[in-house]
């Protein structure tokens, strides 16, 4: 089998990260904030820790703001309907997934698209004249989990910062890839998966919160936290007051494990996935019958690929990859109409090869073998 869906999530997951959730479903087993006997604070401890190793990794500065939630999508709505009204108005890009479109529509808020580019990038001077006095918030996201584009985050929150509205991040396909500042960019919140570029386990994500925005932030549910049990009132403090209830544990245990490993493979980490890229472009170059979406540009983009089979049917190509070479790859829309519309592939879809920390040049090359016999003879 060779895996090209790691936009869908990392596989194989970081080494250590079978090995950590074991040992705490039949080492440990307890809860945290409720008994206070010795593996209850063993527990307590290993899970304040991947806080500090979240916040340390993201240049946040408060590891009681990184806050677990049960995964990206999660926190993408707690952070947007804990902080919109419904008089309020969002601004997002148009790459955005439907992590973030569903909750707007379901919300029934008014918010704008800030148009992106034929290769997906927002165009920034578009911004400011999208602005109303009751703009509440900025949802990006920050690389494209379609055609693989890198936004320029730092000038979207300049801008914000300028105009005073918090700016969520949605780095889903960023974290783990390409740096993910949280100060340099000024972010107000940020949300992660833990299971794709960090190579932990799925059903557990973060989002980690500048001061000011946890302070508006209403918590969207409400529970036991083992602490201030003598109050029927959420606890005012973080993370309990958005911690509601029994947390993934085994989760927890195995996305620790994932992050020691991600740091230890940070250094060559990015050169390795632009290589892949490269290679990758390189191989395309020949088939001009296969059209690539997104950019060529390996400094602007994570290995995210969108490919349209011209006069073939993409869904079909998918599943001829899988039958014939034994190649996983990802078809359809990816849960980003407004992505696909923006790209003009909408509603027909690609053919998406995303690739990761171990993905190697051997399987690029058979990948590209596969598409050059697969591909219409010009
Ligand atoms: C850009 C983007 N945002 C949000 C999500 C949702 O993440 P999850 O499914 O981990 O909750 C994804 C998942 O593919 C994504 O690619």
């Amino acid at each position: 089998m060779l895996y090209f869906d790691h936009a869908a999530t990392s596989y194989p997951k970081a080494s250590g990260v079978g090995e950590a959730m074991q040992y705490y479903v039949s080492q440990i087993g307890v809860n945290i904030n409720r008994g206070v006997y010795a593996p209850a604070q063993e527990a307590a401890l290993e899970t304040y820790l991947l806080r500090e190793k979240l916040s340390t990794y993201f240049h946040h500065d408060e590891p009681t703001r990184v806050i677990f939630t049960a995964g990206n999508t999660a926190a993408l709505n707690f952070a947007i309907k804990g902080s919109v009204g419904k008089d309020d108005h969002v601004l997002v890009s148009s790459m955005e997934h439907n992590a973030v479109m569903r909750p707007l529509v379901q919300l029934g808020v008014d918010f704008d698209r800030v148009p992106c580019d034929a290769e997906g990038f927002l165009d920034v001077t578009k911004i400011e004249s999208l602005i109303r006095p009751n703009t509440r918030l900025f949802v990006l996201c920050h690389a494209s989990n379609v055609c693989g584009s890198i936004q320029n985050a730092a000038e979207v929150g300049r801008l914000c910062k300028l105009h005073n509205i918090p700016l969520v991040l949605d780095a889903a396909q960023s974290a783990g890839h390409i740096p993910v500042d949280f100060a340099e960019l000024g972010l107000s919140a940020l949300c992660v998966p833990a299971h794709k570029g960090l190579l932990g386990p799925q059903g557990m994500g973060a989002l980690l919160l500048s001061e000011d925005f946890a302070a508006q932030l209403d918590p969207l549910i409400a529970g036991g936290t083992g602490s201030m049990s003598d109050s029927e009132e959420l606890p005012p403090y973080l993370p309990d007051r958005f911690e509601s209830g029994t947390p993934n544990l085994p989760g927890i245990y195995g996305w620790s494990a994932a992050m020691d490993y991600v740091n230890q493979i940070q250094t060559n980490r990015r050169s390795h996935e632009e290589a892949l890229c490269r290679q990758f472009l390189q191989g395309l170059e020949s088939l001009p019958t296969v059209r690539l979406l997104g950019t060529r540009d390996i400094s602007r983009r994570v290995a995210v690929f969108a490919l349209d089979f011209m006069g073939q049917d993409n869904a079909e190509i998918s599943d001829r990859l899988e039958r014939e070479f034994s190649i996983l790859t990802r078809c359809g829309l990816h849960c980003a109409p407004s992505a696909h519309k923006t790209l003009a592939t909408f509603p027909q879809g690609v053919v998406r090869f995303s690739f990761g920390h171990s993905t190697t040049a051997e399987e690029v090359t058979a990948a590209l073998t596969a598409i050059a016999s697969l591909a219409k003879t010009p």
